[in-house]
């Protein structure tokens, strides 16, 4: 079985054992783990664990929601240069965040937008962050979509209607570790989702699924995500796999 990770930031420093990070992911079929940036002081770290093993990490480029700072056009300037200079499979992660701080959602509503407008430009997917912000989000792609934009809507956890919203855009939605949690409300949602616009993600070290769930994080758990879609849609984990797999590449190109 083949499995993808699509979105993972194991570039931080609680992941100090790659090696066996590495392993455990052969171990479970975790073939591929996408790499999301954060802000201008992650460019390095994630470049030079992408460079350490070019078939397992993809790295993307971009500048997360949680780190628009007052600074953030000279943020951007930084993250473009990168983004320009090195082979990124996508931009992200970038997008709006109402949860953990609002003071600042104008300047991340204009990050998101130029975000899009270098997607396009690059012709590269776009992985979206979007908590609590789920309307906004979709607005912005609704804004710029020509039939040229894909992408992911990371961590969904949306409506039955938003995902369709996000389908009819083009649009995919990344299913992670929230998906096992009990009276969180997205599994109901899943189960009532078509595979063909799912794929997989950790976040980690963020969201580790059941039976993990509080500890760290690492992308050999995507094998417990595809394992619970399975038995919500009710069909074979091998289905769950490979639908998700032609998915991510069919976004990636890669
Ligand atoms: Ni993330």
């Amino acid at each position: 079985m083949k499995l993808i990770d699509t979105h993972a930031h194991l570039y931080m420093e609680q992941f100090d054992d790659m090696p066996e990070i590495i392993q455990r992911c052969k171990d479970e079929g975790v073939e591929r783990v996408y790499l999301p940036n954060v802000d201008t002081k992650s460019i390095d770290v994630l470049d030079q664990l992408a460079a350490s093993d070019p078939s397992m990490f993809y790295p993307m480029m971009g500048l997360h929601p949680c780190s628009v700072t007052a600074d953030y056009l000279d943020d951007l300037a930084t993250i473009k240069d990168s983004l320009k200079a090195n082979d990124y499979v996508g931009v992200g992660e970038i997008g709006i965040d109402m949860y953990w701080d609002k003071t600042l959602v104008k300047e991340q509503v204009n990050a998101y937008h130029i975000q899009i407008g270098w997607a396009k430009e690059m012709k590269l997917p776009i992985i979206i962050h979007s908590r609590d912000s789920l309307d906004m989000t979709i607005a912005g792609i609704k804004e710029y979509q020509d039939g040229t934009l894909t992408g992911i809507f990371h961590c969904f956890n949306g409506t039955v209607e938003q995902a369709q919203e996000i389908i009819d855009l083009g649009f995919y939605l990344g299913i992670g570790g929230v998906v096992t949690f009990k009276n969180a409300g997205v599994d109901k949602v899943v189960a009532q989702l078509p595979l063909e616009s799912l794929v997989l993600e950790t976040d980690a070290p963020y969201l580790s699924p059941v039976p993990h769930r509080g500890k760290r994080n690492e992308s050999a758990y995507i094998s417990i995500i595809a394992e619970k879609i399975a038995e919500l849609k009710q069909v074979s984990m091998a289905e769950v796999a490979k639908v998700t797999y032609d998915n991510s590449i069919k976004i990636f190109h890669s």
